[in-house]
């Protein structure tokens, strides 16, 4: 075998201790992917009030310093699946209502928030698990690169260890104002154009792009897409795209403890079961005869979710029903309430965050919506293939590199008109049982487990390594 490396990966999420989307499904599961390759592999997350760990302290004091500012952080840690799940314990940061922001908006000091998490991964690095590889993902962990090139470049610890950084999505870039940056331990020079200096102010995500050996994103189309960017653009030669992978370890019918009645490819009987619970569980009249739409979504500018609200009155008037999970954007929150109170018997709507019932949507509707504006991978189209859920689509980023004709329904333009004319086809597909049943077989035949994505991580990280 190839001689096994040490990688830290550093992130503001990851399933199941704290969630709010993909990126925490990543980190739950591309690490123990590498473990299982071999390599030995470590996660450094912040400790957040909702994180609840056995008695799990492994260091006590570690001094992270961010400008003016000392915080002596705990570091607790859980291995699972063969993977050394690290924690931050910083109280005055971390323990909060929210991960980044509350009912008032984002947390003024996230810029703190976050290089501590940074500065705190570079202790870690030394004290408690040195790296070959360091794997930052999104602004949150943007300064690691930096920090590690910049204020340890002559500490022999860190002589051949790589930073790869990982883009889940452009639309957050982690920008601050020039105020900011007497917090961070930065050398204001590095603040210019081409190093972290954008619009007067400076951007966590931009110093991840240029300090790091190697960049990801999260699909090849979505490399394609933001190759262009003027902030990516310089920088282009180091991106490539790897698609991530869906975990079927949480996400398989065949073995989902949190839906009603299980089912697989080789016996689909089980799945009308859970379609008459979730109808049931939201109010809908059970009908079995018509189809089921679902969407599991951050309420978000990024996720086309006005379309949704656009269509609704013409779906409305068709045999079909619609069922939506979500929260985020107050304005879209309240636009969904309205859905469901003007359609009840149509349109099902819970504003909030619930794992289970996300898992029993995927089970108990029988197509997917996600009209994304853009998006950089997407999970859930994918679990709706294993699901034979079969997932509707506008074909940008990820969703175009998952999802098939064959498997699902894809527009293009980003219009209301093109959503409703492929909801028409499938609804038209539906009809046809034999063609419907052929289809939702294909699509849970699909395989995007992790195991190629982390081949591919493993080539990237001898690349850069030069192994
Ligand atoms: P993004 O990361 O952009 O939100 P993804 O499709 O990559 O989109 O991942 C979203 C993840 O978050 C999925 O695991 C999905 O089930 C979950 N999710 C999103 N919104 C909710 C919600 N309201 N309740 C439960 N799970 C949700
Ligand atoms: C981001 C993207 C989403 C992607 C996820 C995990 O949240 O919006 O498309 O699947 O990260 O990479």
């Amino acid at each position: 075998m190839d001689p096994a490396m040490r990688v830290l990966h550093v992130a503001s999420e990851a399933a199941p201790f704290a969630k709010t989307g993909g990126l925490a499904d990543v980190l739950g599961a591309l690490p123990p992917a590498l473990a299982k390759l071999g390599h030995e592999v470590a996660v450094v997350l912040p400790r957040y009030r909702g994180v609840v760990l056995p008695r799990s302290r492994i260091w006590d004091a570690l001094p992270v310093h961010v400008g003016p500012h000392l915080f002596l952080a705990g570091i607790d840690e859980v291995v699972r699946q063969g993977v050394r799940y690290l924690f931050v314990d910083i109280p005055a940061l971390y323990d909060r209502a929210g991960i980044y922001y509350d009912s008032t908006g984002d947390y003024p000091d996230n810029h703190i928030r976050f290089a501590a998490l940074a500065q705190a991964a570079v202790a870690i690095a030394r004290y408690i698990f040195r790296p070959d590889i360091f794997h930052a993902h999104d602004w949150q962990a943007g300064l690691v690169p930096l920090y590690l090139r910049e204020h340890f470049a002559g500490d022999p610890t860190f002589f051949g260890s790589r930073c790869v950084f990982t883009i889940h999505n452009m639309g957050y870039r982690g920008n601050f104002p020039a105020s900011a940056i007497p917090d961070l331990s930065l050398d204001p020079a590095l603040a210019n154009p081409s190093g972290l200096g954008v619009d007067g102010g400076v951007s966590f995500l931009k110093a991840g792009v240029v300090w790091s050996d190697a960049i990801t994103t999260v699909s090849p189309t979505y490399a394609r897409e933001i190759q262009v960017d003027p902030l990516l653009a310089p920088h282009a030669a180091k991106l490539t795209g790897i698609l991530n992978g869906a975990d079927y370890d949480e996400w398989s019918p065949e073995t989902d403890w949190r839906i009603a009645a299980r089912y697989s490819a080789d016996d689909l009987s089980n799945k009308r079961e859970c379609k008459l619970a979730l109808l049931r569980e939201l109010g809908l009249p059970p009908d079995p005869g018509s189809p089921v739409i679902g969407i599991i979504s951050r309420l978000a500018y990024q996720k086309g979710m006005e379309l949704v609200v656009e269509v609704a009155p013409w779906l409305a008037r068709h045999e079909v029903s619609l069922v939506a999970l979500g929260s985020g954007d107050a304005a879209l929150e309240t636009e969904f309430r309205g859905l469901a109170s003007a359609h009840p018997s149509k349109i099902a709507v819970r504003i909030g965050y619930h794992e289970m019932l996300a898992h029993r949507v995927e089970a108990g509707a029988d197509m997917f919506l996600m009209p994304s504006r853009y998006e950089p991978c997407g999970l859930n189209q994918m679990y709706s293939l294993r699901y034979g859920t079969l997932p509707i689509v506008r074909a940008t980023g990820g969703l175009a590199d998952t999802v098939a004709p064959e498997t699902g329904f894809l527009f293009r333009d980003y219009s209301a008109e093109a959503l409703a004319s492929a909801v028409g086809a499938a609804l038209e597909a539906y009809r046809d049982r034999d063609d419907w049943t052929k289809r939702m077989l294909l699509a849970m035949s699909k395989d995007f487990s992790w195991n190629a994505s982390a081949r591919e991580f493993d080539r990237l990280y001898r690349r850069v390594s030069g192994a």
